[in-house]
């Protein structure tokens, strides 16, 4: 990842942060040649507007930023993570705190993200000056994650399928010194998950279960599952050329476990960590998964197949059996799981599901404090006979198609019976168009939040 601090600046151009209503009062300190300068080009700090001003011998002598006023409902925290992409190469500080110091800087890093793996990226040569009292390193552990979420995302599923996916773990594990496993093919079947076998071999990649481990065994048990959905075509049930279009971030949940991983052993919390990731592509040919099949569950009830497109709660249903047969303390599972959460929610906030309500109530809290919005919907127990199959204990996409997300949501609880605590997030995983801090693409969605939230809980 781009360094984006500089800790040894021999000088920084200083960024004065003005809103509309101190930018008189903060103009008026500016030397009157400044002063001149910004009148002359109109600026009237318009929260997102960036003006460089001169010095008398053409250098650049500071950065004017514009922010919404502090009380502005519609208030933009990560609004500084524009500055990467608007200012020209060169080192510079923060004049004067904006709104919030330390998501500002948080902002400033994830802004300064590129994907450059295809072709050389624009790189912005922009470096920060670190603001005083922040936790830097606590900033770059969260940026670097981002960037690993975002760079598994954005790259295409030629070169991201679940072959590539597991060695993204195993290179992590390495990393950290944890241990990792690696289901493959028809070993799925002979050691019982034939949920992930049946979505997965229709692929010429075989599908494939990764389980990493990390931290001491006596501490309390924290399992993450990601869904490793590496191509969704929508299987038979093919989803129309629109909707397959982005479907190579349906390894979203399990880019952002990786992410939240890397940022639990980085920072080494007290925890007995372990990841699984069901990775499988969703692939169309002769041995494809038909609707109507009927699998029996690794936890034992059996599926009816409503929709082969219905297939990430599959393939985690036969992951979070096996996280919760260990009966964990904590168990989260994040995935790009349903249209239907997009539809209710968009795309910049995940609804997330819990029946702890003190989790629900920490989710909630750090996710607002960390600017990784997610939403509570409720595990709505009147729905849970939706589920129900006229042949088998369960179907994975009932008819009818109102509450697409909760359905979802209450068909993986029904996987979860060990547990102390269960976190379910239906993540977007994507950034449609580029906003402050966050490029378009691949995206870092309810990893910082939970990191967060580990780290009171386990620091
Ligand atoms: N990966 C999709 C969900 C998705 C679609 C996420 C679009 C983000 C954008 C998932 O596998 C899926 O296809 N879900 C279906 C479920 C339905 C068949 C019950 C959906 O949401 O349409
Ligand atoms: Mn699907
Ligand atoms: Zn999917």
């Amino acid at each position: 990842m781009h360094q984006p601090f500089e800790t040894a600046p021999a000088s920084a151009i200083p960024i004065h942060f003005v809103t509309r209503s101190n930018w008189a009062a903060i103009g008026k300190e500016l030397p009157p040649q400044a002063q001149q300068f910004a009148k002359a080009n109109d600026f009237t700090a318009k929260p997102g507007t960036c003006l460089t001003l001169p010095s008398p011998d053409g250098q650049i002598a500071q950065v004017l930023f514009g922010l919404e006023d502090e009380t502005s409902k519609s208030r933009d925290l990560f609004r500084p993570g524009a500055l990467p992409g608007l200012l020209p190469p060169g080192t510079y500080r923060f004049a004067n705190p904006p709104h919030d110091v330390r998501l500002a800087s948080l902002a400033f890093a994830l802004g300064s993200y590129r994907f450059g793996r295809y072709r050389k990226a624009e790189m912005p040569a922009v470096r920060l000056v670190p603001p005083d009292g922040v936790d830097i390193s606590d900033i770059v552990r969260m940026a670097e994650a981002a960037s690993l979420a975002r760079d598994l995302i954005n790259t295409p599923s030629n070169d991201m399928g679940p072959e590539e996916l597991a060695l993204a773990a195993e290179q992590l594990a390495a990393r950290y010194g944890a241990s990792s496993k690696t289901i493959v093919g028809d070993e799925l079947v002979r050691q019982n998950f034939p949920l992930i076998h049946a979505v997965g071999m229709a692929s010429t990649r075989a599908p494939r279960l990764i389980d990493l481990r990390w931290g001491d065994p006596a501490h309390p048990k924290v399992t993450l599952v990601g869904k490793g959905v590496c191509f969704d075509t929508g299987g038979l049930d093919i989803k129309p050329s629109s909707g397959m279009l982005i479907m190579k971030k349906d390894m979203g949940g399990a880019a952002n476990v990786l992410a939240l991983a890397q940022m639990v052993m980085d920072a080494r919390l007290k925890i007995r960590l372990r990841v699984l990731i069901p990775a499988v592509e969703n692939a169309v040919a002769g041995n494809a998964f038909r609707p109507l099949d009927i699998f029996r569950s690794r936890k034992g009830p059996t599926v009816e197949i409503g929709n082969t497109d219905a297939e990430g709660r599959l393939v985690l249903a036969d992951a979070l059996a096996l996280a919760d047969e260990e009966k964990p303390d904590l168990l989260v599972d994040l995935g790009t799981l349903t249209g239907a959460a997009r539809v209710a929610l968009g795309p910049d906030l995940p609804p997330f599901y819990t029946n702890d309500e003190t989790l629900a109530q920490d989710v909630a809290r750090f996710a607002k404090g960390e600017q990784d919005p997610l939403w509570r919907m409720p595990l709505w127990p009147a729905y849970d006979s939706w589920l129900d199959s006229k042949v088998a204990d369960i179907n994975n996409a009932p008819s009818g198609g109102f509450a697409g997300s909760i359905i979802c949501a209450l068909f993986l609880q029904r996987f979860v019976t060990e547990a102390k605590s269960w976190l379910h997030v239906d993540i977007y995983g994507w950034t449609p168009s580029a906003k402050p801090a966050r490029p378009e693409g691949g995206e870092c969605q309810a990893a910082r939040a939970i990191y967060k939230l580990l780290s009171e809980r386990y620091g």
